[in-house]
């Protein structure tokens, strides 16, 4: 099976470059206020925030940015997959720990340098609480510490309170949404519910473009 970390195996094509487009813009945004924890949400599911989240760090890491990526959907997370890992413990087992200094515990390197993931874990039978939990307060203030950027694999907004709960961790909060099909009022409902919030949507990453030699992204099956 292709890897989906395309940024590591295809650094050259289109859909890679396009990545790093989205890294370079990031970083530009960074020089004038705090921007270190990026959170990636969208609408519904399926529209690929996974494979964004995981080659966006291999994009930061390969900059030389000591990065965690964070496996935040503790319902049907996997970036263990994607990382070729097999039920590793990850953030939902870190936070059954009283101290949450036990992260280092539960931060895996990754084959790729300056890459560190804490996968999802055990799927918890309360997603939603663990997550609001205090204890995720200490782990983004511990990680801060280590780390120059911290990727946050997130859920839809639209219809689950997960992702806007994270965005009070995030410094920015990127949108996927997929060609032909992310329903646009569902895109702009996921855009309010976070705005309603007060926290700003900072982009839209668009995802799934079909490979017409455009500047946009294409499918990495080609
Ligand atoms: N640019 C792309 N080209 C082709 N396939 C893609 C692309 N991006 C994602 N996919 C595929 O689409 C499917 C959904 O992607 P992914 O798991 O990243 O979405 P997700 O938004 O994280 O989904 P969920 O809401 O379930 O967490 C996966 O099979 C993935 O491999
Ligand atoms: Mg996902």
């Amino acid at each position: 099976m292709r890897s989906e970390l395309i940024v590591n195996t295809r650094p050259k094509s289109n859909i890679s470059e396009n990545i790093r487009t989205v890294r370079t813009n990031l970083e530009f945004a960074s020089a004038s206020k705090k921007l270190k924890t990026i959170l990636i949400s969208s609408s519904v599911s399926g529209e690929g925030k996974s494979f964004i989240s995981s080659n966006l760090a291999v994009a930061f890491a390969q900059n030389d940015k000591k990065v965690l990526l964070i496996d935040a959907d503790l319902r049907r997370g996997r970036v263990h997959d994607i990382f070729n890992v097999k039920n590793p413990k990850g953030l939902s087992n870190l936070l059954l720990e009283d101290d949450m200094k036990e992260i280092k515990h539960y931060i895996a390197k990754s084959d790729i340098d300056n890459l560190y993931v804490l996968f999802r874990g055990t799927i918890p039978p309360n997603p939603s609480e663990l997550l609001n939990s205090d204890k995720m307060h200490d782990i983004f203030e511990i990680a801060e510490e280590i780390f120059d950027y911290i990727i946050i694999d997130g859920v839809p907004a639209v219809g689950l309170p997960d992702a806007l709960i994270l965005s009070k961790y995030a410094d920015a909060i990127m949108l996927v949404c997929a060609i032909k099909y992310t329903p646009m009022n569902a895109l702009v409902e996921a855009k309010q519910a976070f705005e309603k919030i007060g926290v700003p949507v900072t982009g839209v990453v668009v995802n799934k473009v079909p490979n017409i030699k455009s500047n946009y992204y294409t499918s990495y099956y080609e």
